[in-house]
């Protein structure tokens, strides 16, 4: 089949699965706790998919050109039973990686069960090594040392894994340094991830965003780097190798660079909404049509029309009006 092309020229590559709305953290910069208290209400689970209807998914994405798959939340180890969604995806023909994009907590019990599964792929979320900073941000105390913990066990099973750090102007800039030198010894590669306006209820303002071009001076100052090949077509990070090691660093720029013109990624809510941007208004309800019997075709014709309408480009367009009058959707919902 021929790949399928959005509005602006770009083919579907990756697919990133949200399997759950729930978290056990309260980010500040994703579900904050003064809105996402104890009185709010996630998906009930009748209205998430079922690992059956995400594999049939993830198969129909397959043969539109989709390579890489990467599951997200929420917390995606808050969804019972994960492994065997692994077990499912890791049998998809033309299906070449899968990633898990996760916070770390539950991996000390679930780690060997997903290795087994399949899995060799993790991202993990760490903001701060300080305690106090790290326990503010993601909003329930969690100390890092149980996140560092589990980052080395992952990786004696043979887990390659990625960090990703969101830095917040004033908040963890201070954590930038001892993040690098922390990871660079152990030859795991750091992300730093520009603060993003996702959702309605973060707080953000551009002066909030700490940009690459910062960091990356900050960085400059204590070591010497080098620019690393992209990893695969459309990267999202920009990397960095530390001359004179296998270490590397990297950046997320959506802010100060956006990355939109080679952007692969289509979105699956966990209630089955097809979304063809991270800061989109609506998706396209694929439960319904999943659920009401339709064919392999008739799927495939609709998701094929999703994409070809696409015309996304909104870290592009970003300006003080689009962060304040657009109505977008939650980063725990949809994944990152
Ligand atoms: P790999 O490159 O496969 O390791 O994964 P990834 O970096 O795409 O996934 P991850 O879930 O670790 O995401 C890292 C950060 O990049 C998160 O903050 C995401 O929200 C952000 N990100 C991923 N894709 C996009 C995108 O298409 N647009 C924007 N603006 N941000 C993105
Ligand atoms: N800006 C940038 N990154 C964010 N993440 C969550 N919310 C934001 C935001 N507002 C990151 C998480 C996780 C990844 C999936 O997205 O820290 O690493
Ligand atoms: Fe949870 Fe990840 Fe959002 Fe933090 S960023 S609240 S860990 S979904
Ligand atoms: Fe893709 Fe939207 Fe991110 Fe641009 S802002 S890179 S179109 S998800």
């Amino acid at each position: 089949m021929d790949p399928i092309l959005d509005k602006l020229g770009r083919p579907i590559r990756d697919l990133r699965i949200s399997v759950t709305d729930r978290c056990n953290f309260r980010c500040t910069y994703c579900m904050p706790k003064e809105i996402f208290g104890d009185d709010y209400v996630f998906l009930p689970k009748s209205e998430l998919l079922s690992f059956e209807e995400m594999e049939r998914f993830a198969r129909l994405f397959a043969s539109l050109g989709v390579k890489k798959l990467r599951l997200t939340g929420g917390e995606p180890l808050m969804r019972r039973g994960l492994p065997d969604l692994i077990d499912k995806l890791t049998k998809i023909d033309g299906i070449e990686d899968i990633g898990l994009t996760t916070n770390g907590v539950l991996l000390g019990q679930y780690a060997q069960a997903l290795y087994d599964a399949g899995l060799r792929r993790l991202n993990m979320s760490l903001d701060a090594l300080d305690p106090d900073i790290f326990g503010e941000m993601n909003g329930r105390g969690i100390k890092p040392d149980l996140i560092l913990k589990n980052i080395d066990r992952a990786k004696e099973i043979g887990f390659t894994i990625k960090v990703n750090m969101v830095v917040k102007k004033g908040v963890n800039e201070s954590e930038i340094l001892p993040m690098a030198a922390y990871f660079k010894e152990r030859d795991i590669t750091l992300r730093y991830i520009e603060f993003m306006d996702v959702g309605n209820d973060n707080g953000w303002s551009f002066e909030s965003v700490v940009t690459k071009k910062e960091i990356y001076e900050r960085l400059a100052a204590e070591y010497e780097m080098q620019t690393s090949e992209e990893e695969y077509f459309g990267e999202v990070a920009k990397r960095y190798r530390y001359v004179g090691t296998d270490a590397e660093v990297g950046f997320i720029t959506s802010v100060s660079e956006s990355f939109c013109s080679s952007c692969t990624r289509a979105r699956l809510s966990s209630d089955g909404k097809l979304y063809t941007c991270l800061f989109a208004s609506e998706g396209f309800d694929l439960r319904e049509l999943i659920r009401s019997g339709l064919t392999d075709e008739e799927l495939l014709a609709a998701i094929t029309g999703v994409w070809e309408r696409r015309a996304d480009r909104y870290s592009d367009e970003r300006t003080e009006q689009t962060v304040k009058n657009r109505k977008k959707i939650n980063m725990s919902y949809i994944g990152g």
